[in-house]
Parts: structure tokens; C-alpha cells; sequence
């Protein structure tokens, strides 16, 4: 089968970040970079082209695949750039700024018929993948809340990301990951209503912190929550908090961490009407909250995963081919998008929004 010839649009922080993975990857051919800024191309590896402009890429007959890879605010005009000239596109996250921008894209990659996904690579990152086997798997009995939460500990956003015209803000930049992540985790249940609170706690145009609560019809609450400024002494080489809290009626689940630690924690016997038993703690004397009667709590490990975020362009190599489906569906990035609208209102009305 023959390599897929891409070019990609932004040599930043993510256009590196490809560079690195796909100058390596079987199956693609990495042709080279535009950037607006030429000072972004001095670093291009040897061997890779270094584009006078984007539309000198995207005309450039030897690439078939264009990756955009600029600020989120640049996305919609450069995918429908790219799409006119024939190419098929991979957009970076967010996919665009608004409704009204994907729906722009699609109607014209439609129009031109070139292939278009989104690059939401962590639907691989091993934690998600663990928090979802444990769901799937349905030991935890019936569900009732999942939790998801990445915090900060520097509370420093950079550059274009702390101007709103420009895509900024942690919703669109972590945020469009975290609800992805969730929406993925059971993609048949509906949102019935949602809760968010939206803030800016040092920066003055964009979130940098946010928890929404999402009640599905599955009976499940979601809850994500985000903060950059949580600020610690205790950080040794830890640089992010991530969490995940999977709570049923037959168990719990906790899983910490990129690189995912946990345990599902069962009963032996459900604990429940046992008699009260007096427990004195720091928090004065208990009989719900005390220590669980000796042998009661079991253990058991966490499943192992074995993803990657190489596994998306594994997966959009085969689904080129034809070989399967794309794993990021346009429809599925609306739906994304349509949430954080309805996030943003809860957020501006301190109401909550009726949703699906
Ligand atoms: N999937 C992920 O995990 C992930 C991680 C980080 C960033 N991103 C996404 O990648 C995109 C870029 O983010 P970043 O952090 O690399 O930003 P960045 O500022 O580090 O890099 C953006 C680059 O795009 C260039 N650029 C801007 N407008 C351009 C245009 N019209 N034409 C050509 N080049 C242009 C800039 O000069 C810069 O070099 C954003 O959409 C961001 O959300 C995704």
C-alpha cells in the first residue's frame, strides 16, 4: 500500500509534536510545513519541505492529505482553502470556533468530496481507555456518576490561548478533549441537562477553570472539572492532576493519572442498613462514614490497556485505505461543539440548559 503524503499547516507546539510521530509512522509520508510566521520553519527537520506559503502546500500536487495544525481561529478558512484544492484534511481540536463554522466546512469538503476528520487523539490515552473498559465491562452494576478531572499547578496559559478571537480558553483547549472523552465513554446515552460553572480566576479574557455537570438519560451524572491555578507545594515531578471516579451500586472505580494507577473497589457484602457502628475520627464521632467492618473492601486491578496516541493514525491510515471507518465522525465533533454552546450559556446564566 502506498504511503499517504501529508503536508501540514503550523510548525508550532502541535505542528512539532507530528512531526515527531509522523516522520516515523509506516504507512504516511510527512512532505513538510507552511507557517505564516517563516521564522516557524527554521527548525523543520532535514529532508522535509519548508513551504514559501500554505497555498503553495496545498497546491502542491504530491500532497494528498492536509493537517492543520494553526491556531483554532484559523482552522475554518484554511479547511476550506485546502478542501477547493481537492485535499483531504485533518483538523486539529477544536475543529472550529462555532456551529456555524464546522457547518460551513462540511458543506463544502462535502461539495469538493475530500475526506475530513478532527484530530482527537485522546480517545487513546490509556487512562480514558482503562475508565471506559471498567465501564464497559459493567461490573460497577448500575452506574450512577463518572468524574473526570485534569488540574494545573502553574496556572500559566500562553500566547494566543489567553485571547478569546483567537480560539483561547482552557473549554476550547482541554475542555473540547474532556467532553469528547465523555461523550465517547457511552456514545448511546443522551444528555438530558447540564450545569457549568465557567471562570476566569487569573486571566482576564478566558476560563481557565471549569466544572460541568451533565445528567444523562442513562441515569448517569458526569462531572468534569478543570482548574490551571491549582496551585501546590506538594508537586515533586508531577505537572497535571488527572483523575478518574467511576461510582455503581455493585463498586467503585478509581483510576490516577496519564500513566494509569487505580483499583476497582468492591464489597464483600453490600454494605448496607448494617448497624451503625460509633467510630471516633478527625471529624468528630460517625456511624456512616466510620471504617468498613474488617474484611469487607475488596480489591481488584484495574484492566490493563495497551493504546497510544500513534493508534489514531493507525487507525486513519487503515480507514484511508478503506480498510474501516474513521474513528472521529464530523457529526460527533458538532455534537461536541453544540455542548460547549450549551456549557458556555449555563456558564453566562448560572442556569442550567435542558439539553438533547
Ligand atoms: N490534539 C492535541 O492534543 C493538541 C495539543 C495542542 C494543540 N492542539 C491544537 O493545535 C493547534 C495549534 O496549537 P499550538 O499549541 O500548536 O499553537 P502554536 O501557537 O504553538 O502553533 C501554531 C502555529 O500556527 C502558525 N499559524 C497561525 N496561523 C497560521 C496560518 N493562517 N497559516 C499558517 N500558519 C499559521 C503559527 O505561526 C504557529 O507557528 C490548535 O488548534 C490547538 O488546539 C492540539
Amino acid at each position: 500500500m502506498e504511503d499517504i503524503r501529508i503536508g501540514i499547516i503550523g510548525h508550532g507546539f502541535m505542528g512539532h509534536e507530528h512531526e515527531k510521530m509522523l516522520t516515523k509512522m509506516e504507512g504516511i509520508k510527512l512532505l513538510g510545513f507552511s507557517d505564516i510566521d517563516p521564522k516557524q520553519l527554521e527548525d523543520v527537520q532535514e529532508g522535509l519541505k519548508r513551504y514559501s506559503s500554505n497555498e503553495e502546500l496545498i497546491n502542491d500536487p504530491e500532497v494528498q492529505v492536509v493537517l492543520i495544525a494553526a491556531n483554532n481561529n484559523q482552522h475554518h478558512d484554511l479547511v476550506i482553502q485546502a478542501a477547493r484544492a481537492g485535499k483531504d484534511i485533518i483538523c486539529e481540536k477544536p475543529v472550529a470556533m462555532s456551529l456555524e463554522e464546522l457547518d460551513d466546512m462540511v458543506r463544502v469538503t462535502e461539495e469538493c468530496g475530500v475526506k475530513f476528520t478532527v484530530h482527537h487523539q485522546r480517545r487513546f490515552d490509556p487512562d480514558f481507555r482503562t475508565a471506559k473498559e471498567v465501564f464497559d465491562q459493567g461490573t460497577l452494576g448500575d452506574v450512577y456518576t463518572i468524574k473526570s478531572s485534569l488540574y494545573g499547578f502553574n496556572g500559566n496559559m500562553h500566547d494566543w490561548h489567553v485571547y478569546v478571537a483567537e480560539g483561547g480558553g482552557m473549554l476550547y483547549d482541554w475542555g473540547v478533549h474532556l467532553l469528547d472523552q465523555m461523550l465517547w465513554m457511552m456514545p448511546g446515552a443522551k444528555i438530558k441537562s447540564l450545569y457549568a460553572d465557567i471562570r476566569n480566576v487569573i486571566n482576564f479574557e478566558v476560563d481557565d477553570y471549569f466544572k460541568i455537570l451533565m445528567r444523562f438519560d442513562n441515569n448517569i451524572t458526569a462531572e468534569v472539572e478543570l482548574g490551571t491555578y491549582y496551585l501546590t507545594d506538594k508537586m515533586h515531578d508531577k505537572w497535571f492532576e488527572r483523575h478518574w471516579f467511576l461510582g455503581g451500586n455493585k463498586g467503585s472505580a478509581y483510576v490516577d493519572g496519564f500513566e494509569p494507577e487505580g483499583k476497582i473497589v468492591r464489597t464483600a457484602g453490600l454494605l448496607q442498613n448494617v448497624s451503625g457502628q460509633r467510630t471516633m475520627t478527625a471529624a468528630g464521632p460517625t456511624r456512616s462514614f466510620g471504617p468498613p467492618p474488617e474484611g469487607k473492601i475488596l480489591t481488584e486491578e484495574l484492566p490493563k490497556v495497551n493504546t497510544c496516541h500513534e493508534n489514531y493514525f493507525e487507525n486513519y491510515i487503515r480507514a484511508y485505505h478503506g480498510e474501516e471507518d474513521f474513528l472521529v465522525k464530523i457529526p460527533e465533533t458538532r455534537r461536541v461543539l453544540a455542548l460547549m454552546d450549551a456549557v458556555r450559556e449555563s456558564g453566562r446564566t448560572g442556569k442550567s440548559i435542558e439539553f438533547e
